[in-house]
């Protein structure tokens, strides 16, 4: 029977989960759930953001529904115990090397992009980041330099991490319009030059796929300039964290975007791209379609059912579309309501 891991995390983390569940439990009745701690509250509750219980689980289950990480009140924790090591642990333990976040405009939220309309009417991206390396995974630390206190964080790569990557952002383009632009800073870092050496390298296998290059922050001015311009956007760990949340305002709100991070296997871990929002947890007014869609994603990537998540971002398009508003799209419908709205429509 195929076992889901629920990992709610802090904030607004279990009401957003809870909906994308619920969501689950309609269109895919013979899943099976089992929840697990993470993050601030699984340090309050078992002394570590990702205690042993919850890998054991993680490593058991077909396929992570993940909420979100953050707990202000653990800011003073040493950084091996802050919540965000969850997330980060477990993209390291479970080798979910390939991050997939789709950025795109849902009609009727015009309003809601920080564009002008007809320039974010035009988004349709998936930035497809890598996940397990780079300066996130790199060696760091603190060290005295006479007498200055000085840290570092390594910046790296091997050929065989950016190989790996760039295949899932060619395999993604043949699925889509064809185009990747790989996104590097390779006029300053050499991280970035063998990024691009070997990006070019794998793109011989891919001669169906046009391959264009782009400074990073060239590539943030031309997000907000003309995202219409991006098919998939293949880049390293921290650039992918940066432009994907800059991507997420282009497209509405940070509250709509789902992402999927992926290993060798199908076995995947599914999350919204936004945070958990301690200033509205608890309060109801989260909006739950990001955790919708990335169940959406998790049904094609982990368990092969395309109809059914075909089904799934057609709902939320649909109540969207109809008028629903969390806070974050300019209304005051509830996390509830919004849920309800999109499972109305699959019911
Ligand atoms: C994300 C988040 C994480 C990251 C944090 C919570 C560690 O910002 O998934 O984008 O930086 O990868
Ligand atoms: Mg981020």
């Amino acid at each position: 029977m195929t076992l889901i891991a629920i990992l709610p995390g802090d904030g607004i983390g279990p009401e957003v989960t809870a909906e994308a569940r619920a969501v689950l439990e309609i269109v895919a009745p013979d899943l099976r759930f089992e929840t697990g701690a993470v993050g601030g509250a699984a340090f309050r509750e078992a002394g570590h953001p990702l205690p042993p219980a919850t890998l054991h689980l993680a490593r058991r289950a077909d396929a992570l529904l993940f909420g979100a990480v953050g707990d202000p009140a653990c800011d003073a924790l040493d950084r091996h115990l802050r919540p965000e090591q969850a997330i980060l642990g477990l993209r390291r333990e479970l080798g979910l090397f390939a991050n997939l976040r789709p950025a795109r405009l849902f009609a009727g939220l015009e309003d809601a992009s920080a564009l002008r309309p007809e320039v974010a009417r035009a988004i349709d991206l998936v930035i497809v980041r890598e996940l397990t390396g780079d300066v996130y995974f790199g060696s760091k630390g603190r060290r005295d330099r006479d007498g200055t206190r000085e840290a570092y964080d390594e910046m790296r790569y091997d050929e065989r991490e950016v190989a790996r990557i760039a295949r899932v952002g060619f395999e993604t383009a043949r699925t889509r319009a064809g185009r990747v632009c790989s996104v590097d800073k390779a006029n300053v870092l050499e991280t970035s030059q063998l990024w691009r050496d070997v990006v070019v390298e794998v793109a011989a296998d891919y001669p169906d796929v046009a391959l264009t290059h782009m400074y990073v922050d060239n590539a943030a001015m031309q997000l907000v300039r003309n995202p219409g311009q991006f098919d998939v956007i293949v880049t390293g760990n921290l650039f992918g964290d940066i432009l994907s949340d800059q991507a997420s305002m282009c497209a509405g709100s940070i509250g709509m975007l789902p992402s999927a991070a992926l290993g060798a296997t199908g076995k995947g871990l599914f999350e919204p791209i936004h945070g958990s929002a301690p200033d509205i947890a608890g309060q109801g007014r989260a909006n739950p379609c990001a955790a919708i869609l990335s169940a959406a994603m998790l049904l094609r990537h982990s368990l092969g059912r395309e109809a059914e998540a075909g089904r799934v971002e057609a709902a939320v398009a649909g109540a969207v579309a109809e008028g629903m508003r969390t806070a974050d799209l300019g209304g005051d419908a509830s996390t509830a309501a919004m849920g309800e709205a999109v499972r109305r429509r699959l019911a």
